[in-house]
Order: C-alpha cells, then sequence, then structure tokens
C-alpha cells in the first residue's frame, strides 16, 4: 500500500492485508451509503498523529491533566472554527460521535422520565431520537410524530398537535433517511407554543449546511448536533451547537456528564473539517452533492423506481423497490455482489420487517468527493436498474460488476497518498 503502512506491513501483515482489502474495495466499488464520504487525507494523517498520545480531560484552561497547552491551543482552534462555520453562540466538539452528542443535549436539560417529541424511527429518524433499545428510548419518554401520507414530508400540523397533546420538555428534528428540507423556522414555532426546547440533529446534512446550499437549523434551534462525517466529510465524531445560555450545561453534559477523556488526535482532524468547510473547494463540492443526487434520482426515476417524496433536495434518496417487485435486502445484497454498496431502508408505511424492507437509501456524498458528476449518475442509474432487471442473470451480473470497476477506477482515490 504506502510508505505510511511500512511498518505495520512487516510487523503485523494480517492487518496490514485487511487495510489493503479495504482500500481496494473503497477504490473499485461504487460507495453510495449515504453516511459515507472520503476524508481528506490531512484527516488521515491527523488521526495517526502523535496527538493520540495525550490524555486530555476537562476544558482548555481546566485540565485534569498537566501539559495540555497545545492541546488547548488545538481545542480553542477547533471550536472557533466551528462557531464560525455555523454561526452559533456555543460549540462543543469533544463528543466522540453523534450519539454520544445527542445524548449530552438530553442530558444537559432533562431529567430520566422527561417527554421527548421525536420522528418515527421507520420514517426517517434516527436511534438515538427514541428507539426503545437505545439509551434514549430507555431513558426518555418518547412520543414520536411521521410524515403525511401523501407527500411523504414531514406533518407539521400533526406535529403542532403532538406537542399540544403530550407537552414534550423538548421536541427533537432531523433524520438519518429524509430526501426533504425541513421547516426549521415552523418548528421552533410549535415547540415555542409547547413550552419545550427545539433540537435539531443535522448528522446527515451539516456539510450542505456548512457550505450554504440547504438552510441552517441554528438561528432556530435551541441544540443542535451532528456528526463531522457523512456530508461534512471528515473525521469520524460528533459536536454540539448550542445558545450561549446552554453553554455550562452542555459542556459538563460532555464532560464530566459521559465522557472521560478525549481523542485529541480525532479533535484536531474534527478542527481540520471545520477548516476545511470554510474553503470554497468545500462550497463547489456541497452544491455538486445537491446536483448530483437531483440527476441521480431523475434518472433513477426514468427507469421505473419510485423516490419517496417524489425526489431529493440534499444528500440521498430513498427508493422504493416495489415498482420493481424487489426487496431491500434483496436489492441491497445484488447490488453489494456487483461493487455498489446502498443500505437497506424502511420506506414511509413499510410492509416488510425492518432487516427485509421495501426501500434502499441511497447516498452520491463519496462518489461527488472522487469527482463524478451529472453524467456518472446516470451511467450509475443505469447499472442500477440493470442489476434489479436482471438480479438473477449471473452474465449480466458479470458485465455489470466490470463496468462498476471500470466507472471506479476512472476516479482514482488518494492517489499518489496510499501509493
Ligand atoms: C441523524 C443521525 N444522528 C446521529 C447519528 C449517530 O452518529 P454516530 O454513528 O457517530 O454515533 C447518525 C448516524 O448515522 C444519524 O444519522
Amino acid at each position: 500500500m504506502s510508505d505510511r503502512l511500512e511498518r505495520l506491513k512487516h510487523s503485523d501483515p494480517v492487518l496490514y492485508d485487511i487495510c489493503q482489502r479495504e482500500l481496494q474495495r473503497q477504490r473499485k466499488g461504487l460507495e453510495l451509503i449515504a453516511s459515507e464520504s472520503f476524508v481528506p487525507a490531512e484527516v488521515l494523517e491527523l488521526q495517526g498523529s502523535v496527538l493520540t498520545n495525550k490524555t486530555a480531560e476537562g476544558y482548555p484552561g481546566k485540565r485534569y491533566h498537566a501539559g495540555c497547552a497545545v492541546m488547548d491551543d488545538m481545542e480553542r482552534l477547533g471550536v472557533e472554527r466551528a462557531k464560525v462555520l455555523f454561526g452559533a453562540e456555543h460549540a462543543n466538539i469533544q463528543p466522540l460521535g453523534g450519539s454520544s452528542a445527542n445524548q449530552a443535549v438530553y442530558f444537559s436539560v432533562l431529567q430520566p422520565g422527561d417527554r421527548i417529541l421525536g420522528m418515527k424511527l421507520d420514517q426517517g429518524g434516527h436511534l438515538t431520537h427514541g428507539y426503545s433499545m437505545n439509551f434514549s428510548g430507555r431513558t426518555y419518554t418518547f412520543f414520536d410524530y411521521g410524515l403525511d401520507p401523501v407527500t411523504e414530508t414531514i406533518d407539521y400540523e400533526s406535529v403542532e398537535r403532538l406537542a399540544q397533546l403530550h407537552r414534550p420538555k423538548m421536541i427533537v428534528a432531523g433524520a438519518s433517511a429524509y430526501p426533504r428540507l425541513i421547516d426549521y423556522e415552523r418548528l421552533a414555532g410549535i415547540a415555542k407554543s409547547a413550552d419545550a426546547y427545539l433540537f435539531v440533529d443535522i448528522a446527515h446534512i451539516a456539510g450542505l449546511i456548512a457550505a450554504g446550499v440547504i438552510p441552517s437549523p441554528v438561528p432556530h434551534a435551541d441544540f443542535v448536533t451532528s456528526t463531522t462525517t457523512k456530508t461534512l466529510a471528515g473525521a469520524r465524531g460528533g459536536f454540539i451547537l448550542c445558545r450561549e445560555k446552554y453553554a455550562k450545561a452542555v459542556d459538563s453534559a460532555v464532560f464530566p456528564g459521559i465522557q472521560g477523556s478525549m481523542h485529541m488526535h480525532t479533535m484536531a482532524a474534527k478542527a481540520f473539517t471545520f477548516g476545511y468547510a470554510m474553503t470554497d473547494a468545500f462550497k463547489t463540492y456541497a452544491k455538486q452533492v445537491v446536483e448530483n443526487a437531483a440527476a441521480l434520482g431523475e434518472a433513477l426515476e426514468e427507469k421505473g423506481f419510485r423516490l419517496v417524496s417524489g425526489g431529493t433536495d440534499n444528500h440521498l434518496l430513498l427508493v422504493d423497490l416495489r415498482t420493481k417487485k424487489l426487496t431491500g435486502k434483496r436489492f441491497e445484497q445484488v447490488l453489494e455482489s456487483v461493487g455498489i454498496t446502498v443500505n437497506k431502508n424502511m420506506i414511509p408505511q413499510d410492509p416488510e420487517k425492518p432487516m427485509v424492507t421495501s426501500g434502499v437509501r441511497v447516498g452520491v456524498t463519496a462518489m461527488t468527493i472522487k469527482g463524478m458528476g451529472g453524467s456518472e449518475m446516470r451511467e450509475i442509474a443505469e447499472l442500477m436498474t440493470r442489476v434489479a432487471d436482471h438480479h438473477e442473470n449471473p452474465e449480466v451480473l458479470n458485465e455489470v460488476s466490470q463496468a462498476v470497476e471500470a466507472l471506479a477506477e476512472r476516479f482514482p482515490l488518494y492517489e499518489g497518498f496510499l501509493d
């Protein structure tokens, strides 16, 4: 592979081989999992840096261990960049992931048992928005809202009705599989009239928001959380933005509330991610993501797939496979066999079980980062259609597999950096 793994190659060839195989998989396939991206090489460098050696607990200037002055500079830099990037009053960049960021928000102003209104999991919400087996559903009393069955977009009238009925202390918005824009101003009005906090989880769409290509919840919400992966396309971690009046509660919910020492190498990579997201190159990428998702959606519709809500405003599509007489499970499996990765996903009112589903979620972030545009999106739609229409024909699948590799390799990944 690369000089960077030269030592590993000799000291632990088994792990080296695993890294090599995964690099080849990423290079030769079409990566359409909506939560994935290819991080800049700087993120790989920082995550492999000596910063991993430093133990740091607490906050800059108030650490529990000596020797943290340099790490204080780094955390302050990351916090400042996050605040500027999103126009937020306060930022906490310590959460190790999106789930722990969400846990800290609940923990900051709620008590166990408090009522929360969140989006239904099978209509786009996330596990941390109230799933019964998740800490969220086990700690708090969740009620859920969903989509209008006709438009397949958030039914704001029902959110309003449910907020008045249940009087939750918090309303959670944001999703893992929702292709449309969210009306944050309207949700803020609903939350205000119910005397509830508004918390928006932008894990999937943070990059598009940072680049200004879709609206931001920051002016409207009390709390906003995100991962630094997905459309932000950076380090694997999380962060919280909030109004200044909640800064102390949020900070102490993260530490000492739910976390101990931080992963400073990852925090530095997050700081890089926030800085990179301010560049013109990032803005161009984010605009292209939205254009590519729309182009892929249109091409799939032309080929007989149905898109939930009729299209997309962001980086992902939710594809209803019933017109192709396929389940999400089958389509995911057969696509993977030709080198295209997507994930099965429930669609609204899905008649299938969660491990089977009638849909797949398709995202364009990773392929956009590689440099693909509208014409490649149409090629991808053509390949996906051939797989759907001939999923039991090994000859066609073999041809598609070769076309996938040829298309993927036209757009090199980490060339000159990992080899
Ligand atoms: C909306 C949403 N919130 C939170 C998370 C959790 O992030 P993590 O996997 O970093 O814990 C995800 C991840 O898929 C997500 O989609």
